[in-house]
C-alpha cells in the first residue's frame, strides 16, 4: 500500500500527459459516394424528390469533356437553371449573382459539376440564399452562424480538395484580397459522383496541383505530435505512399483506369474527417498558402508546395516524432540517425513535388522578399497570430519559415 501512495503523484502526472493520448472524437460522414465508371444515372435517383435544379460549373471544362452533357441527359423534367464562369479559388462577387438568381428561382437543390472551386463556390451560394444576416461574407470573416442551408450534390471534376466529402469552403472576394474559409455539417455533400475517368482531360499541371494539395492535407493532419493514433498514423502514411506510387504511372499513361482510381480516392480520403479524427492538427502551410494565393494569384497547391518544407524545416523539433514517422514510413528512410533521417526525408518531399513540375520557392513565382511582411502583416490583421498544433506559430516564426523560402 504504501508503496502505491508513493507512485501516485507520478501516475496522475503521467496521465495528464497531453502527447500521449489520442483525443476524444465523434465522428461523421454522411455523404454518399457512388465511385466508378458509369454512374451518372444515379444522379437522376439522388433528385427524386427535387425539382428546381441550380446547376452550376467553372469556366467551361465540363463542356469541352463530354461531362456536361451527360449531367444533363439526367436531369430530364426537372426545372434546370444554370449558372457556369465560377472561376478557380470562387469569387464572393461571382457568387453573389448566383444567390440572387437562386432566390428568385426558389431553388431546392444545387449540383455543381467541377473541382473544388465549383464544390467550393456551390457551398458557398447554398449557405449564402437562406442566410438571415445581411452579408454572407460575415459567414467568412465574423464566423456569424447560420442554421440551413440549401442540399447540395456534387459530379467531382479533378481529385484535389476533398470537398466533395466535407463541410469545407474557401471563397475570396477580390476587392479586399482576401481569402478565406468557412464551414458546416449542413455544408455536407449529399451525394458525391467520383468517376475517375474524368482525369483524362485533366491538363498535367491540375494533377499535380490536385495531388500536392492532397499530399498537404495528409501531412497538416500527421506531421504534428503523436498520440498514440496508430490508425491514423496508418492511414496517412499509406494514402501518401499511394499518391507518391501512383501519381508518376498517371502522368506517363494518362488513360491508366487504375491509377487515377487511386489517386481520386485518395485524395478523398485526404480530408473526409477520418484522418484527423481524435490527433493534433496544423493548418499552418495552408492559412500562409492563403495569404499568397490573394496577394499573388499563385494556384493553391502551388503555394502549399512554396510554404510545406518551410513549415517542417523550422519546426522540426517539435514534429521530431513524427518526422521520423514520416521518414521511415512514407520515404522508406533508416532513420538511426534523427537529424539526417529528417533532412533526407524533407528534401524527398520537395523533390516528390519538383518531380511533378511544381516548383516551390517564392522567387519562382516572381514574388519578391518584401512579401513576406506582406503576408505577415495580414496573418496579424486576422488574428491568426498563433498557429500550428502547438499554437506557437507566430508571425514572426511565420517571417523565419518564409524567409527559407525566397
Ligand atoms: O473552371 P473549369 O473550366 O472547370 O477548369 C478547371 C480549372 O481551370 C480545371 N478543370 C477541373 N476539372 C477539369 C478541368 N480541366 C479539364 N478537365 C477536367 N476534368 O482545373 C482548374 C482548377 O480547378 P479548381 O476547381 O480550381 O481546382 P481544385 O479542385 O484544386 O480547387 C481549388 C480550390 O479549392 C480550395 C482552394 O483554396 C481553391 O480555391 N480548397 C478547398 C478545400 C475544401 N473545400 O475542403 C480545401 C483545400 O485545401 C482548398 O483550400
Ligand atoms: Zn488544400
Amino acid at each position: 500500500m504504501a508503496g502505491l501512495k508513493r507512485k501516485a503523484p507520478f501516475l496522475k502526472k503521467k496521465t495528464k500527459h497531453k502527447i500521449n493520448t489520442m483525443k476524444n472524437f465523434t465522428f461523421y460522414n454522411p455523404v454518399r459516394i457512388h465511385f466508378g465508371q458509369d454512374q451518372y444515372d444515379k444522379i437522376s435517383e439522388e433528385l427524386l424528390g427535387y425539382n428546381n435544379i441550380l446547376l452550376t460549373y467553372g469556366m467551361g471544362s465540363i463542356k469541352q469533356n463530354g461531362i456536361y452533357d451527360k449531367v444533363k441527359e439526367q436531369l430530364q423534367g426537372k426545372n434546370i437553371i444554370e449558372f457556369g464562369g465560377i472561376g478557380a479559388n470562387p469569387e464572393y462577387e461571382t457568387l453573389m449573382q448566383a444567390v440572387e438568381i437562386g432566390k428568385k428561382e426558389n431553388i431546392d437543390f444545387i449540383l455543381a459539376g467541377g473541382g473544388g472551386s465549383v464544390i467550393d463556390g456551390s457551398k458557398f451560394i447554398a449557405a449564402a440564399i437562406k442566410y438571415q444576416g445581411n452579408d454572407p461574407w460575415d459567414m467568412l470573416a465574423k464566423y456569424a452562424k447560420f442554421n440551413d442551408a440549401v442540399k447540395l450534390g456534387t459530379v467531382l471534376t479533378i481529385p484535389a480538395t476533398g470537398s466533395e466529402m466535407n463541410g469545407g469552403a474557401v471563397i475570396t472576394r477580390v476587392s479586399t484580397k482576401d481569402k478565406l474559409a468557412f464551414g458546416s455539417p449542413l455544408l455536407m455533400p449529399v451525394f458525391s459522383i467520383l468517376n475517375p475517368e474524368v482525369m483524362y482531360s485533366l491538363p498535367d499541371v491540375q494533377i499535380s496541383n490536385g495531388i500536392i494539395d492532397a499530399f498537404i492535407h495528409i501531412t497538416e493532419q500527421y506531421i504534428t505530435y503523436p498520440v498514440n493514433g496508430a490508425v491514423q498514423d496508418a492511414y496517412s502514411a499509406s494514402l501518401l505512399k499511394v499518391l507518391i506510387e501512383e501519381v508518376p504511372k498517371v502522368l506517363e499513361d494518362r488513360k491508366n483506369y487504375d491509377a487515377n482510381a487511386n489517386l481520386m480516392w485518395a485524395a478523398t480520403m485526404a480530408l473526409n474527417g477520418l484522418l484527423s479524427a481524435g490527433v493534433p492538427e496544423d493548418w499552418s502551410t495552408h492559412l500562409i498558402g492563403h495569404e499568397i494565393t490573394a496577394q499573388y494569384g499563385v494556384d493553391h497547391a502551388q503555394t502549399l508546395a512554396i510554404v510545406l518544407p518551410g513549415v517542417i524545416n523550422i519546426m522540426k523539433d517539435e514534429k521530431e516524432d513524427k518526422l521520423l514517422h514520416f521518414a521511415k514510413n512514407v520515404w522508406n528512410i533508416d532513420i538511426s540517425d534523427k537529424d539526417s533521417a529528417i533532412k533526407n526525408a524533407i528534401e524527398k518531399t520537395e523533390e516528390f513535388f519538383h518531380n511533378l513540375n511544381i516548383k516551390t520557392l517564392l522567387s519562382d513565382y516572381k514574388i519578391p522578399e518584401s512579401a513576406i511582411d506582406i503576408i505577415c502583416n495580414k496573418l496579424e490583421e486576422r488574428k491568426y497570430v498563433k498557429l500550428g498544433e502547438n499554437k506557437n506559430i507566430s508571425p514572426d516564426i511565420v517571417k523565419k519559415i518564409l524567409k527559407t523560402r525566397i
